[in-house]
């Protein structure tokens, strides 16, 4: 039994064979129906518990869409529906859940939830995002820019905006995958030193250039994410535009990188502020590529989770 909890928990060897069964999968499926059970079912029989304490869009249909192809069961569980919402402890969640389901995927706030969830649980549980981290985004963002460009090591990749949860898993990646990455933004929202120090401690490279512009030089892919994380107070939205719009992706700062530069947005995206629609829908655009990876990445992480 395996956990998902973070790319940087998770061997580079682990990681690359998800990819490679991620994308074996997805073309084992081309051409069929979306309702089309694979025609392998190693979930048959198996129920999967989804937890949700914030909103989702993606990570919850391709959840959900995944464990069905390849023959399990879901139930759809809100955190504030649940006794969790309610005082009981998330050990003893996990405690009774474990008797239940055979895996879990959740989605919080705290990383402190998800990592007592996994000390409790008997069966594999996978982080669907928290407040720190979003592995499961990475490993799509991997597959895809890899099925538009090859390999991803090597590569120089950009953020820009916010040093958020997409942003640390990102980070986790280039120790994992080996690219190097370089962070655009404003000082106030600079990735943790930890992930700093982790990327750096691997043997890539890391650094932070405030100029958007110089950042994006010979970048081969670039990242945006929203302004306001689903964890930030609403109260803070004014400010952190004021201080996030130098780092609008827009076609300018697009012709600064590479011609074949990619761009990759985890999505949800707020058109305009952090990436202009022009570049959303252009030719370097692969962000519904990497909403698409999601189901066949995750279903990878599933089957690793599980031994099956
Ligand atoms: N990218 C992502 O995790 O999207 P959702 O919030 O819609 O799940
Ligand atoms: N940084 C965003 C990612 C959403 C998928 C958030 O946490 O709201």
């Amino acid at each position: 039994m395996n956990h998902f909890l973070d790319i940087h928990k998770t061997a580079p060897s682990d990681l690359r064979h998800m990819i490679d069964h991620a994308r074996e999968m997805k073309t084992a499926r081309e051409g069929r129906p979306r309702g089309a059970l694979d025609d392998d079912q190693p979930l048959e029989g198996r129920m999967v518990a989804l937890i949700f304490e914030k909103p989702s869009t993606r990570t919850r249909v391709s959840f959900d869409v995944g464990t069905r192809q390849m023959g399990g069961e879901t139930m759809v569980l809100s955190g504030s529906d649940m006794q969790l919402g309610h005082g009981e402890t998330i050990a003893d969640t996990a405690r009774v859940l474990s008797r239940y389901v055979d895996l879990i995927m959740i989605r919080t706030f705290d990383e402190s939830v998800l990592t007592e969830m996994a000390e409790f649980a008997d069966v594999p549980v996978i982080n669907g995002l928290t407040d720190r981290t979003h592995p499961c985004q990475v490993m799509a963002d991997v597959m895809t820019y890899e099925e538009h460009r090859g390999p991803i090591t090597g590569k120089k990749i950009v953020w820009c905006g916010d040093g958020n949860n997409v942003c640390a898993s990102v980070m986790h990646g280039a120790a994992q995958f080996g690219y190097d990455v370089v962070f655009t933004g404003p000082k106030q929202l600079d990735p943790e030193e930890d992930w700093q120090g982790l990327v750096r401690t691997a043997g890539q490279s890391f650094s932070i250039e405030r100029d958007a512009a110089k950042a994006v030089e010979g970048a081969d892919l670039i990242f945006a994410d929203t302004w306001v994380s689903m964890h930030d107070a609403q109260s803070a939205r004014e400010r952190r535009h004021n201080m996030l719009r130098p780092y609008q992706v827009n076609e300018e700062l697009m012709a600064k990188a590479k011609p074949d530069a990619l761009f990759m947005h985890c999505l949800p995206a707020h058109r305009e502020e952090e990436v202009t629609s022009a570049v959303m829908d252009g030719p370097q655009s692969v962000i519904f590529d990497e909403a698409e990876n999601r189901l066949h990445a995750q279903k990878a992480v599933m089957r690793w989770c599980l031994g099956v």
